[in-house]
């Protein structure tokens, strides 16, 4: 019993004596103010708890009031430099590859694999990222995809009857278009039975990434190599196709000719996948909160019908697909995907490594230091944005986006890794607007209003009643779906 004891005074006082050299060395290194919390864990705990509020940024507003807009915390095991000021969020977006590095937690590479373009560096990166924007620049767009993403989009929609689960049917959506852009496969039966083992992958992003504490952890990582395989056997396949001289117009056939990087089937498989998965969440997320934004600024929704109906209208054939002047020709729904992402802020911020000692408004960020730049911080800033938490797409009206400087409003990054899949977001998200509001009424679902703040929990499924505009007839009952 007594050996007990003194192991465990020993314990602490070796605890407490790391913990204040570490303090002390913190403070010697002239880090931003903050507080490093408990040895090992730090505010890791106090980070979770606040984003299960229904506040969009607890654990940032409150370390802001205290110690200013760059701080540094302890989350994840290490010491994090958080930064919600525009101008340093530039200076580490412009210095990627230079001063700062991509880094982000190892259980988000194990799921996402090695070949995501998020975890390759130096000429390797540049190579596959102009690969990458190859595929999802505005001319691709404009002469291939939005003829696919206008008609899948119109099929997807035309199976809804009475009620749909919004977000569900945003990431069906997404996928199809994504496994579509990569390898040219239309919906069917094993783009279906895929889906299924996919969205298994891509529950392991919002679980405790534990393999021991966490069973859809540990069944993401497992079904990631049932899809891998499934995926590498489509390579096998093209390869063959390919080297037959039977050629698609794909990322995959972009991918097999690259041949000075000499990719294996299977690590081709891996880039594919990280692919799949990079704009999954994301589009399909902007998609259900520009509905639930619009459901709740009816004045919005009524301007954005009437653009959409006179592009209808311009029409000769009324079951014609939309074109690019179409979608050039959507001012006021620019606005409203502008204010959206602005608002929705489903990539809160990115993570960096300093290469080196690096001195920021008076502070040093010490080399091997993580550095967070938040960019939701900086959009729902009320110095940056009038009423920054009221969704108000007027505000980006009459080119009046011009006067808010580049740094201030980031959705998609900047610098090198700047989201290739920007304008592929966008158009995505137009189009859909496009074919919901001359297609639909719609009421959120009794059970599930879209009440509280979206950032916080985005794995809500958003339940909406529907109703196809053409069938809409007048109704007394009060919040009726004839009556939207
Ligand atoms: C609303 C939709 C989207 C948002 C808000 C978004 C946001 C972002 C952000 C902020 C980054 C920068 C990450 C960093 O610097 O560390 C990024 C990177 C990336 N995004 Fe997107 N994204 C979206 C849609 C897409 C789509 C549709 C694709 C598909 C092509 C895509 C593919 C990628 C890839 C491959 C990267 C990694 C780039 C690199 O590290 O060089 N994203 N995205």
């Amino acid at each position: 019993m007594a050996t007990l004891v003194t192991l465990l005074i020993v314990i602490l006082h070796t605890v407490f004596f790391l913990f204040l050299l570490r303090k002390y060395r913190y403070r010697r290194m002239r880090l931003p103010p903050g507080s490093l919390g408990l040895p090992f864990i730090g505010e890791t705990l106090q980070l979770i708890s606040a984003y299960k509020t229904d506040n969009p940024e607890p654990f940032i507003d409150q370390r802001v009031s205290r110690y200013g807009p760059i701080f540094t915390t302890h989350v994840f095991g290490e010491a994090t430099v958080f930064s919600t000021d525009p101008e340093t969020n530039r200076f580490i977006l412009l210095n990627e590859g230079k001063l700062f590095e991509s880094s982000y937690p190892r259980s988000i590479r194990n799921l996402l694999g090695k070949h995501s373009l998020l975890f390759m560096k130096g000429a390797l990166h540049k190579r596959m990222y102009s690969l990458t924007m190859s595929f999802t620049n505005w001319s691709i767009i404009k002469d291939h995809l939005l003829v696919d993403i206008d008609r899948l989009i119109r099929l997807n929609l035309d199976s809804w009857t009475d009620r749909v689960l919004l977000m569900e049917e945003a990431k069906k959506i997404t996928y199809e278009l994504t496994v579509k852009q990569l390898m040219s496969f239309d919906p069917g039966e094993w783009t279906e039975s895929l889906r299924k083992e996919y969205v298994l992958v891509v529950e392991g992003f919002f679980s405790l990434p534990f393999p021991l504490l966490s069973t859809t952890y540990r069944r993401a990582i497992k079904t990631r190599t049932k899809v891998l395989e499934a995926l590498t056997l489509i390579v096998k396949q093209r390869r063959k196709e390919s080297e037959a001289g039977e050629k698609k117009n794909d990322m995959l056939e972009a991918l097999l000719a690259s041949d000075d990087d000499d990719f294996s089937d299977e690590q081709i498989a891996d880039i594919l996948l990280a692919l799949l998965v990079a704009g999954y969440e994301t589009t399909s997320t902007i998609m259900t909160l520009a509905v639930k934004f619009l459901t709740e600024t009816p004045l919005a929704l009524a301007q954005l019908k009437e653009e959409h109906e006179q592009i209808r209208g311009r029409k000769s054939d009324a079951e014609a697909g939309l074109d690019w002047s179409d979608y050039k020709s959507m001012a006021f729904t620019q606005c409203v995907v502008n204010e959206t992402l602005r608002m929705a802020n489903i990539i809160g911020g990115i993570f960096r490594r300093a290469v080196t000692d690096i001195n920021v408004k008076g502070y040093t960020i010490p080399k091997g230091c993580k550095v967070f730049a938040s960019f939701r911080a900086v959009h729902l800033n009320p110095d940056h944005f009038k009423d920054a938490r009221t969704f108000n797409p007027w505000r980006w009206q009459n080119n009046s986006e011009a006067t808010i400087p580049g740094n201030v409003y980031t959705p998609f990054g900047g610098g090198p890794r700047l989201c290739p899949g920007y304008e592929v977001a966008r158009v995505v998200l137009s189009v859909f607007l496009h074919h919901m509001v001359t297609g639909f009424s719609w009421i959120p679902a009794e059970e599930d209003r879209l009440v509280f703040f979206p950032t916080t929990r985005t794995q809500k499924r958003y339940p909406i009643i529907v109703k196809r505009r053409d069938q809409a007839k007048p109704c007394k009952a009060e919040q009726c779906v004839h009556n939207i």
